[in-house]
């Protein structure tokens, strides 16, 4: 049997999607999020879109009410920082905001999910949290070639790159309050009370940060 391939050229996404997308999901991988098109670099029956984060296949606005990142953010270079060499080879953290911000329509959020450099140091500072733990957190998992973090982001980070990006109505997301579905990542909030381990989870750990493209 003919295998099916994934759409991966603006020509095939229309194709599929003529009247746009509601809500995207980049770097999903193996954890796809219900309620998404799916869209990551490397094929897999879980993906509709074959794409790199720094170029989407997508027209300007085809995104009409939310892109999700979750654990993607981190797998690109620092805009200044990082050298040329890196920033050519594996993209920066600012290109792919703009890539999101210009496939986005106005009106559209970007919402992602990246692990915390400031929680992370402080946890590890306080021994809170086993090293292990801190060194996939910190790396990646290192399964292959995209599953390498190439720079960890502060919350001072994502407010000077999303506003340079053009995104406005910047915020912390509580997932808890405000996305109480999603309960695939391992979110426990504190003041609940079910878990006396709550400053080892990811929800300790992670920054929750979104934006609006201006309508
Ligand atoms: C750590 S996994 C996260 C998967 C899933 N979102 C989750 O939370 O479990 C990172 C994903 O980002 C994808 N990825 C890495 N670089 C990418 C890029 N430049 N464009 C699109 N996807 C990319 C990888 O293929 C991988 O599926």
């Amino acid at each position: 049997m003919k295998k099916k391939s994934i759409p991966a050229t603006k020509k095939q996404v229309l194709a599929k999607y003529p009247d746009g997308i509601e809500r995207l999901e980049i770097g999903s991988g193996d954890n796809p999020e219900p309620g998404y098109v799916h869209a990551d670099i490397q094929a897999s029956p879980k993906v509709d879109i074959l794409a790199d984060a720094r170029k989407l296949p997508l027209p300007d606005n085809f995104v009409k009410d939310e892109i999700r990142a979750v654990h993607i953010m981190e797998h690109f270079c620092h805009p200044e920082l990082s050298s040329a060499q890196m920033r050519n080879d594996i993209g920066t953290t600012l290109e792919v905001l703009k890539e999101m911000y210009r496939v986005l329509a106005p009106g559209g959020k970007f919402f992602m999910v990246t692990p915390d450099y400031e929680k992370i140091t402080t946890s590890a500072a306080k021994r809170r949290v086993s090293f292990d733990r801190l060194q996939s957190w910190t790396v990646g998992g290192h399964l292959n070639m995209f599953d390498v973090h190439h720079w960890l982001w502060t919350h001072d980070d994502a407010e000077k790159w999303f506003s340079l990006a053009g995104f406005i109505e910047l915020q912390d997301v509580n997932p808890i309050r405000a996305r109480s579905k999603i309960w695939n990542l391992n979110w426990t909030d504190p003041k609940l009370g079910q878990n006396d381990r709550w400053f080892e989870t990811e929800w300790y750990h992670w920054l929750f940060f979104e934006g609006v493209k201006p309508r």
